[in-house]
């Protein structure tokens, strides 16, 4: 580059002009709405620590659904919050469990059609302890059990994918989830349903406002045996290729902002259509300064989300989708 000759401002100076130049897009149909369903009826309840998001009864959720439709966002991610909880988490896998009752309304809403349904595969929310698997103890010692906990990942999997899901989504980090949810898909006569892993999923300290939105804060101990150390970035290309190998469809990355360099490293690795989930924590943190007024909302929620995509995530699993949207238009 020689300046005078080259002068980047050129390209700069109007609107029009920058939006021709630009090399990000960001549209509706590539943002994940997630939605917090609960038992009852008419009730909406705001999660403290998430502005705006809240855990909504089918028939509420029915109705954020219709206006995420028809803001033309791509789909929904359902977690559900069980009226009860045991160890093995049975509402996660029951017929007449919460989200599978979500799901079954929501297919019979045909305004809903657009929206694709992503149910979230994990035991955190159901059993009692809080941990995304089934916990062993021996005397003191507890450890999050592999294969029991497969197992049951497997059966909610399939039941989701019975009561309509359109892709099912395991958050929960065991090792040979993806193959045996896909054995559990295809056994059930769902070969069509797509598995979107969550491959590259760390231990952070940004899940804690969906751990009060979802109940499913650990009772004791942490997730680090089970979830990535933030600090690994080959283990996360090694848990994606491991996720490939066992056929899942797509890969979700998480969390996003403070991790947009696995995003990019897998984005240059492979060619799975790839997501990233802007988590809690990145949602509450731009809250907790847009209400202060430190940040001004709507552009730090843009800025925020074109980085994810600039860093190569396909779609967007966010909190901001449906004000994203309307800006969006
Ligand atoms: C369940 C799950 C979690 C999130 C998505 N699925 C919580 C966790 O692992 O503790 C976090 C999403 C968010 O923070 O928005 N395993």
């Amino acid at each position: 580059m020689n300046f005078p000759v080259t002068r980047m401002r050129r390209l700069r100076r109007t609107e029009a002009m920058r939006s021709l130049v630009r090399e990000t897009h960001l549209h509706p149909g590539a943002l994940i709405y997630p939605l917090f369903i609960c038992p009852g009826e008419g009730v909406r309840k705001e999660i403290g620590s998430m502005p705006g998001v809240y855990n909504l009864s089918v028939d509420e959720a029915m109705k954020e659904a219709e206006a995420c439709a028809g803001l033309g966002i791509g789909g929904l991610l359902l977690f559900g919050l069980p009226a009860e909880k045991d160890e093995q988490a049975t509402g996660a896998w029951a017929a007449d469990g919460i989200v599978q009752t979500a799901l079954r309304a929501f297919k019979k809403n045909r305004a809903l059609d657009s929206l694709v349904q992503i149910a979230d595969v994990c035991l955190c929310e159901y059993t009692s302890h809080g941990h995304c698997g089934v916990v062993g103890r021996d005397g003191d010692h507890y450890e999050i059990e592999n294969d029991s906990s497969v197992a049951l990942l497997a059966k909610t999997a399939a039941s989701l994918a019975a009561a309509g899901a359109d892709i099912v989504a395991p958050s929960d980090m065991m090792d040979g989830r993806v193959a045996a949810i896909r054995n559990a898909l295809d056994g059930g006569g769902h070969q069509q349903i797509p598995v979107l892993s969550y491959a590259s999923k760390f231990a952070s300290a940004f899940y804690g406002p969906f751990r009060e939105a979802a109940d499913s804060a650990p009772q004791f101990g942490d997730r680090r045996s089970y979830q990535m150390d933030g600090a690994n970035l080959r283990e996360a290309m090694r848990e994606i290729d491991q996720d490939i190998t066992e056929g899942t469809d797509m890969v979700l990355m998480k969390p996003a902002m403070p991790y947009l360099d696995v995003i990019r490293a897998a984005r240059e690795r492979y060619d799975v259509p790839m997501g990233a989930y802007q988590v809690s924590g990145e949602y509450s943190m731009l809250h907790a300064a847009f209400a202060r007024g430190w940040l001004e909302p709507e552009r730090a929620m843009m800025e925020s989300l074109t980085s994810i995509r600039r860093a190569g995530a396909d779609f967007i699993v966010t909190y901001f989708a449906k004000d994203a949207a309307k800006v969006l238009g």
